[in-house]
């Protein structure tokens, strides 16, 4: 091993183990879809461009993520229109963020209000490689079953292993809290706040470096990847913020963010 793929392997370690902390979490049981075909999707990146979460567009200036993956506003870099993280295909569009706002209730011990706004500093451009997601409405439920779309840049084994370069997705149906929250799965760490995604028999999910990535049903995000036990385990689903349980909150930050900019 040379000395620069020894550096490299050494940052992703470290990078591994503060992630660790938040969530587990990135694309196992996927494929790499057709470049730039999901356009919302970013790559949440440390300022030396080191990526580390997921998060998507929900306007030109505004990005939402996991508060988890909150390691401060200096440290932080956008990219949108990206696909493949170690090639440059002229498609990306870095951003520096202005403020982070991680949902004032969030904690981090119970994975609660798993989920942070991001301002950007300047707006990202909408073309055919960058678009914007929209939310589900407040309350709005999805149905047991619904197959649903998670992608990111995250892990492709439960045992960690090389980080993927290329975007990855994989569709998975949304599963019953009562069962997510029973004894056999989280034992009571379900709150309301969540929502939980995957197969009983495991095989297929979201992994580390994945958080805060999307999770997209019926043309709406309704979950921000957040938690688990392992990746594609049996019985453990992904665990994701439920986005139509803080829909009101979005909107009301975003709009109390313009309305306080028309007074000064
Ligand atoms: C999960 O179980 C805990 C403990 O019984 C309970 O407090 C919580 O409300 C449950 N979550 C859901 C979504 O029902």
């Amino acid at each position: 091993m040379d000395l620069l793929s020894l550096v490299f392997c050494v940052l992703l370690e470290a990078l591994a183990v503060y992630c660790q902390q938040g969530a587990e979490d990135r694309i196992v049981g996927g494929y790499a879809p057709v470049p730039h075909s999901i356009k919302y999707i970013v790559s949440v990146q440390t300022t030396n461009r080191q990526h580390f979460c997921g998060g998507f567009l929900i306007s030109q200036f505004w990005v939402i993520t996991a508060a988890h993956c909150n390691i401060g506003v200096e440290k932080m870099l956008v990219v949108a229109g990206d696909y493949s993280l170690s090639v440059y295909e002229g498609t990306e569009q870095e951003v520096l963020p202005q403020f982070l706002l991680p949902h004032p209730q969030y904690n981090y011990q119970k994975n609660n209000y798993d989920i942070m706004l991001i301002k950007l500093k300047s707006p990202v451009y909408l073309n055919s490689y960058v678009s914007v997601v929209l939310l589900p409405r407040q309350d709005s439920a999805i149905p047991v079953g619904t197959m649903c779309r998670v992608s990111g840049w995250g892990y492709t084994s439960p045992t960690g292993g090389p980080l993927p370069s290329t975007l990855r997705t994989v569709m998975l149906p949304i599963t019953s809290s009562a069962a997510c929250n029973s004894t056999s799965s989280f034992n009571g760490r379900i709150t309301e706040n969540m929502i939980c995604a995957g197969y009983n028999l495991g095989g297929m999910d979201a992994c580390q470096g994945d958080s805060g990535g999307p999770l997209v049903c019926d043309g709406r995000v309704y979950g921000v990847v957040s938690w688990g036990i392992g990746c594609a385990e049996a019985q453990f689903p992904g665990v994701y913020t439920a986005v139509s349980k803080v829909r009101s909150w979005i909107d009301s930050t975003i709009y109390s963010y313009y309305s306080k900019c028309k007074t000064l």
